[in-house]
């Protein structure tokens, strides 16, 4: 590979969580900070960041028709090809092997190295290529730049890793085991992130109510502090898992209001031998009591969770025993997947995989049970009094988009600007989104 003029203008494309999204945000920045500026729409870029995802079999090989299209497409006006740098989960798991398959590609940088690309861009600029796939001990974030400009809801990682090994999931050997961000360090990024026009913060993390702190204070304590400042006015978390729900990150539900009545607490499935064979370390019973327990702290709590159908040896009664649960629970949304093996973990090698089309037939009585489901609980809201915070504006003209406390889809007309917390009323559900009217403008 030959020298290249260094990159003046980025584009970072992002699949997959809400994790990766916040790395997508903070490697623009740290872009940015090296004076390359973002690709206009629709204009080839001299560098291009894929943030890959590698969690599903088809998440995972996006990545080389990805390749593939922008070193077609995405070409500089002078016609050479821009830098390519494939980041996130599928840099880490398949490092060499993207080197040997992609010959586009300059830098592979897993999720925990990726404030080295500057040092790797100057690299590739000349002509080598790299890898870096280190989890270093210094932490990416104490080396990035600091925020600047984001919108009213924002995501802020607290926790990365996980020690769980479900026994389907990639996550513990590609993002590693868990991580906490330090309490002074996530209420100082929060800070900033509120200065720079956040309403709402997201704390995200693999296992987000796995966070502690090294003098053992749990996610419930950082969420208290951040409750306290004033210009914040929703605080959310994702995504937990059923053993890590404390006593006090469920009372933190009552007492804080300021934490939205909302809970991604996955399940994945409704029967206790396929929750035993994917190494769940809960049971069904378990998963329902800790419910109950959320549900007696805040009553209007709207639930969500992840659900995979067609696990190795699933059979067709215990299949059947997933949609019982969805209908019992009576979930607000949810995520629905087929089961994809994963190379390198467990069930990949198990016996009885299932055949394709069991899991199509699967996925989609269950998607219609979860559709089912959403909509009732939509429809249930509306007559309902509550807040949306405006993120965008909608197709019509007068149109805004925004968020109820529950996590729905909400759009009204009327005088507002992106950043309000508005009142409304709830008047009309559909399955994804609802109207509303709005009460009374309560401009930031
Ligand atoms: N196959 C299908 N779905 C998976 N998930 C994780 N690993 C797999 C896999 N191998 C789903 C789980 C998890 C969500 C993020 O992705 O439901 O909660
Ligand atoms: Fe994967 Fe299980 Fe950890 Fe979730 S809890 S990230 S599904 S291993």
């Amino acid at each position: 590979m030959s020298s290249t003029p260094p990159p003046r203008t980025y584009r970072v494309k992002s699949f997959g969580c809400q994790m990766n999204v916040y790395d997508g945000e903070r490697m623009a920045e740290l872009l940015g900070a090296q004076g390359i500026t973002p690709a206009p729409d629709g204009e080839a870029a001299d560098l291009v960041v894929l943030n890959t995802c590698h969690i599903r079999e088809k998440a995972a090989e996006k990545v080389y028709s990805d390749i593939g299209r922008i070193t077609k497409e995405w070409g500089r006006k002078d016609g050479t090809a821009p830098l390519i740098a494939v980041a996130g989960c599928v840099a880490q798991a398949e490092g060499e092997e993207i080197m040997a398959r992609a010959p586009a590609v300059s830098m592979v940088v897993g999720p925990q190295a990726y404030h080295r690309l500057p040092a790797m861009i100057a690299e590739a600029v000349q002509g080598r290529r790299s890898v870096d796939t280190d989890m270093p001990a210094e932490t990416k974030f104490d080396a990035l730049p600091a925020r600047r400009k984001v919108g009213p809801s924002a995501f802020l990682t607290v926790q990365e890793g996980c020690d769980k090994f479900c026994t389907y999931c990639v996550v513990p050997y590609t993002r590693g085991a868990e991580v906490s961000r330090s309490f002074n360090d996530l209420v100082a990024e929060a800070n900033t992130l509120i200065e720079a026009g956040a309403r709402e913060i997201t704390l995200l993390g693999q296992n987000v109510n796995a966070w502690r702190d090294d003098r053992g204070r749990g996610l419930e304590k950082l969420v208290e502090e951040l409750a306290a400042i004033p210009e914040l006015a929703r605080i959310r978390y994702t995504t937990s898992h059923p053993n890590d729900m404390t006593e006090g990150l469920i009372e933190a539900h009552r007492d804080i209001a300021k934490l939205m009545p909302f809970l991604h607490l996955p399940v994945q499935a409704g029967n206790d031998r396929v929750l035993k064979a994917m190494n769940r370390s809960h049971n069904v019973a378990s998963y329902l009591a800790v419910l109950d327990k959320v549900r007696a702290a805040r009553a209007d709590i709207a639930l969500s969770g992840d659900f995979i159908v067609g696990f190795p040896g699933e059979s067709d009664a215990e299949f059947e025993d997933t949609l019982r649960l969805v209908e019992q629970v009576g979930y607000a949304q949810c995520f629905s997947f087929k089961y994809s093996p994963r190379p390198g973990t467990p069930a990949a090698t198990m016996d009885d995989q299932i055949a394709p089309e069991v899991m199509d037939e699967r996925l989609q009585r269950l998607q219609g049970a979860l559709n089912t489901s959403q909509l009732a609980f939509n429809q249930a809201s509306v007559g309902q009094r509550c807040t949306v915070l405006v993120e965008r504006r909608g197709k019509l003209a007068g149109q805004w988009l925004g968020k109820s406390p529950w996590l729905q889809s909400v759009h009204f007309s009327g005088d507002a600007a992106i950043g309000d917390l508005v009142e409304v009323e709830l008047v009309e559900a559909g399955p994804n989104s609802l109207s509303a009217k709005l009460s009374q403008p309560v401009h930031a």
